[in-house]
């Protein structure tokens, strides 16, 4: 069975008619502008600058001597933090160019299901060529209303999206939503820099129309919205924090 057939059950929206492509469309048009840094990765040069950062980021790494450390090894190692097994159902929500689906693919292997999600129709094209995985399917989805059932992942990637999307409490819904009880979930999101660098953040915040976290935000958010085991991996220009799904979908309190 295809990754687009195993996908059909869980939608929550009908699939579009036509498969063929290397997504699925399942956002009706465009939601109009989330702010500067958004619409660079919507696209087609932002795509491609995106991409050829994250490439040299990974070639640095590589020939760095000794394991990579530090925020080059947490950040592209968020995926590990769900610990599959093999077999899961895992939503790589903004996949971008699928950096972290690639990796999720290997470990959730042929018997799992790897949906790699986002909103940009650029970053799509390219995670659809970078990962050619018979157990992947990628669509063209917002955070803010997954068009998937409730309690149909198993374990949930977010890697720098939260800080675009117009409402995190929609959003961490939504994710608590779609994950089983007890699903894991591993983020990253950028953060204001520590004592007197604050200043850069705050500008890179302003000018990029996004959100900039404060230290320890997304953890108070994860546990106001019913999630269990909250653990922040790492902390400076980015938090990396990783959690279980609460047992039921809960409003924030
Ligand atoms: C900086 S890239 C990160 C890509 C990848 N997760 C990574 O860590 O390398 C941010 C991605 O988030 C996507 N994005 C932003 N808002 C989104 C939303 N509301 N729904 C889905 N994707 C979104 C953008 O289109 C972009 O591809």
């Amino acid at each position: 069975m295809s990754a687009v057939d195993r996908l059909a059950p869980l939608l929550s929206v009908p699939l579009p008619s036509d498969t063929g492509g290397p997504f699925l469309d399942l956002v009706e048009g465009h939601p109009g502008s989330r702010g500067r840094i958004q619409d660079l990765w919507e696209s087609v040069g932002g795509a491609g600058v995106y991409d050829l950062v994250l490439a040299s980021g990974e070639r640095v790494r590589d020939r760095l001597p000794g394991p990579p450390r530090g925020l080059l090894r947490d950040f592209y190692a968020v995926d590990r933090r769900l610990e599959l097994s093999g077999g899961e159902t895992v939503l790589d929500l903004a996949c971008g160019q699928g950096t972290h689906t690639r990796r999720l693919a290997a470990a959730a292997g042929p018997s799992g299901l790897v949906v790699g999600a986002d909103l940009s129709a650029p970053m799509l094209r390219r995670a659809a060529r970078a990962v050619p995985a018979d157990n992947t399917v990628f669509v063209r989805a917002d955070a803010m209303d997954l068009p998937l059932r409730d309690g149909t992942v198993d374990a949930l990637c977010c890697s720098l999206c939260l800080h675009l999307v117009p409402d995190l409490d929609t959003a961490l819904a939504q994710i608590a939503r779609v994950l089983r009880p007890g699903g894991r979930v591993a983020l990253a999101v950028p953060s204001h820099g520590p004592g007197p660098t604050r200043w850069a953040t705050e500008v890179f915040g302003r000018v990029g129309q996004m959100r900039v976290f404060r230290r320890g935000e997304l953890a108070d958010a994860l546990v106001r919205h019913g999630f269990g085991r909250v653990v922040t991996r790492w902390e400076s220009v980015m938090q990396i924090v990783d959690a279980t799904a609460p047992a039921a979908a809960t409003p924030p309190g």
